[in-house]
This record gives structure tokens, C-alpha cells and sequence, in this order.
């Protein structure tokens, strides 16, 4: 009986195998860290992005504000235009509304319906909101609509991504 187990064969094999693997590892690790990097890329959670609107030209009248930013998406870039219906309250504080229905899903607008031009409408189905939001009982949308985070940033507005509406207790 040999007292070695390990034939000089078998030495030969597991060693080129782990030399083998480890060079494959070290020239495979870049190449699939360069290809899955932009998956891994921090995105800030609190991105802003420029409007063209003057913070000094808001009234308490809704005005819609729409803006532009380039989205990436991993590998895929896109420009998206964005809409919000922003006024100031009564204490001076901005308040930008989204225009996504809470019922489906169509655009809103302030001031189109003649039978209630101080509410937010929504001509797909008749869905109404007040001045911060909160849906009208009795017309569809179930919820409010969804406002933005708002930034001031050398005397222009500045939007974050929709949230749930804070104005709406
Ligand atoms: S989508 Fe707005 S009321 Fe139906």
C-alpha cells in the first residue's frame, strides 16, 4: 500500500485545474463587472430635477409647469417630459401637484369644468379634486393626487419624484 494517496497524476490535474480557474476568474471578473456596472451604478433617492419655472411667478392660481430630464434606465437612456400643477398656499408654501388621476390614470386639468372651476378635473370620467389634492367623494378617484417633493434652487423650482400626497390629512 502506498504511503501516498495523491498520485502525481492527480497533483498535476488539481493544481492546473486551480491555476486554470483562477486566471479564468481573474480575467472574467472586469468583464462582467464592466457589463453589469451601470445595474450597480447609486441612484440618489432625493433627485431634483430644473424647471424653467420662476419660484417668484407662482400665484395661488394652479399653473402647469411641465419639465424635461434624461432618465436612465441600466443600459438605456430616455428623455421624459413631466407635468405638475404647482400654486402657492396661503402661508407661501409651494405646492406641486401631480396630474395623474387617481381613478385610471388620465391627465387633470384646473379650471376647464364651467360647473366647478376651483377643483381639479379629470374628463375621462369625472373625477374632481380640490385646490391640495384630496378627491371629491362621490366622483371616482379613490385617493388623492400624488405631489411632488419641491426644491428652490437660484429662484427656480426644482421637482423630486410624485409621493403621496402630504397636504391631505
Ligand atoms: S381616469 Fe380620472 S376619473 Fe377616471
Amino acid at each position: 500500500m502506498s504511503k501516498n494517496p495523491v498520485t502525481r497524476r492527480q497533483f498535476l490535474s488539481y493544481t492546473l485545474t486551480g491555476v486554470g480557474g483562477f486566471m479564468a476568474a481573474g480575467i472574467l471578473m472586469p468583464m462582467v463587472r464592466f457589463a453589469v456596472d451601470p445595474v450597480l451604478q447609486h441612484r440618489g433617492a432625493g433627485e431634483f430635477h430644473a424647471t424653467s419655472k420662476k419660484v417668484a411667478d407662482l400665484t395661488n392660481e394652479p399653473t402647469r409647469v411641465e419639465f424635461k430630464y434624461e432618465q436612465v434606465d441600466a443600459w438605456y437612456k430616455s428623455d421624459v417630459t413631466q407635468t405638475a400643477w404647482v400654486y402657492k398656499d396661503e402661508k407661501g408654501e409651494i405646492i406641486a401637484l401631480s396630474p395623474v388621476c387617481k381613478h385610471l390614470g388620465c391627465n387633470v386639468t384646473w379650471g376647464e369644468n364651467k360647473q366647478h372651476p376651483n377643483q381639479f378635473y379629470c374628463p375621462c370620467h369625472g373625477g374632481r379634486y380640490e385646490l391640495n389634492g384630496k378627491n371629491v367623494p362621490g366622483t371616482p378617484p379613490s385617493k388623492p393626487l400624488d405631489a411632488y417633493p419641491t426644491k428652490v434652487k437660484d429662484g427656480f423650482l426644482y421637482l423630486g419624484k410624485p409621493k403621496e400626497n402630504p397636504f391631505v390629512k
